[in-house]
């Protein structure tokens, strides 16, 4: 980064300019987005009218996999990389409801993320929340701050959620992941979800091409094959690597959701 910049204060905040934090936002139903943000949100939307669902799959992939890591895989400490803006049920709000001890560590790098930070970092008095802004290329300089708040030694829950998808060399985004998880003992966990055209999202296809030429920042899809290999090393738990809204699913036909989205997920334990 120029001039000891943090990647947030590079990446100045320009309202014109859709981002993907903003208009990820607004298909959540959330307030914090720009008319810019919604105009590309709104055009996706025509092109890829589940686009709305997959946001929502997501966030619902990312509830039931944080209160099984934080439950029954007594894990109490997490590395969320890609955040997002707050919203509701965020991972420390999870995975302290279920283990108030919990620590939790956010890293983005989008300028009103790192704005609206504070917002995450309201914990249990027991836990800890703590926002780094950083970009998900450089996991050495992620961790090296993660490990002010984190233990290494004790097992931690990487959350790559919707993330990878912004790395858009395939060996870069699988070096990235093996760099994280080489950083985390045995018993730590990775959650991982990625978009892709196949489960029926081939309609993403000219959808990602408008947002590559209108949006920030360039997004790539894979399929179910390359992803699979972000979990090399590691024991998938079940069902697997699959639409992340059938990840363990506790309700089904919510509304007009579909049982399956275009975005895979999958949780897995480093042996
Ligand atoms: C699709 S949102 C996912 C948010 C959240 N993980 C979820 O699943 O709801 C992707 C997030 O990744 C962030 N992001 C994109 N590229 C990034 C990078 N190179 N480094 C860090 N964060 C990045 C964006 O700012 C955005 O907040």
């Amino acid at each position: 980064m120029d001039d000891g910049q943090t990647p947030a204060e590079a990446d100045e905040l320009n309202p014109h300019i859709a981002h993907n934090a903003r208009v990820w936002n607004y298909w959540l139903g959330g307030k914090d987005h720009y008319p810019a943000d919604r105009e590309v949100g709104d055009r996706v939307f025509g092109m890829f009218p589940n686009i709305v669902h997959v946001a929502r799959a997501d966030r619902a992939f990312l509830g039931r996999a944080v209160r099984h890591l934080a439950g029954e895989a007594g894990v109490s400490q997490f590395l969320d990389i890609g955040t997002g803006l707050p919203t509701v049920d965020n991972t420390h709000e999870v995975a302290q409801r279920v283990r108030p001890e919990s620590r939790i560590v956010y890293v983005d790098n989008d300028p009103l993320v790192l704005l609206h930070a504070r917002a995450l970092l309201s914990g249990t008095p027991e836990g800890v929340t703590d926002y780094i802004d950083a970009d998900a290329r450089d996991p050495e300089a992620i961790l090296r701050a993660a490990a002010k708040t984190l233990d290494f030694t004790r097992p931690v829950a990487v959350m790559l959620l919707g993330i990878m998808n912004f790395v858009l060399d395939v060996a870069e985004a699988q070096s990235v992941v093996r760099r994280l998880m080489a950083a985390v003992p045995s018993g730590s966990y990775l959650a991982l979800t990625h978009p892709t055209v196949e489960l029926g999202g081939e309609a993403n296809i000219e959808a990602m091409r408008f947002w590559n030429e209108h949006a920030r920042p360039p997004i790539v899809a894979r399929t179910g094959e390359e992803i699979a290999r972000f979990f090399d090393g590691l024991e998938l738990l079940e069902p697997g690597l699959v639409s992340c809204s059938r990840w363990r699913p506790e309700a089904v036909g919510i509304g007009d959701a579909p049982e399956q989205v275009a975005q895979y997920g999958a949780v897995a334990r480093k042996p």
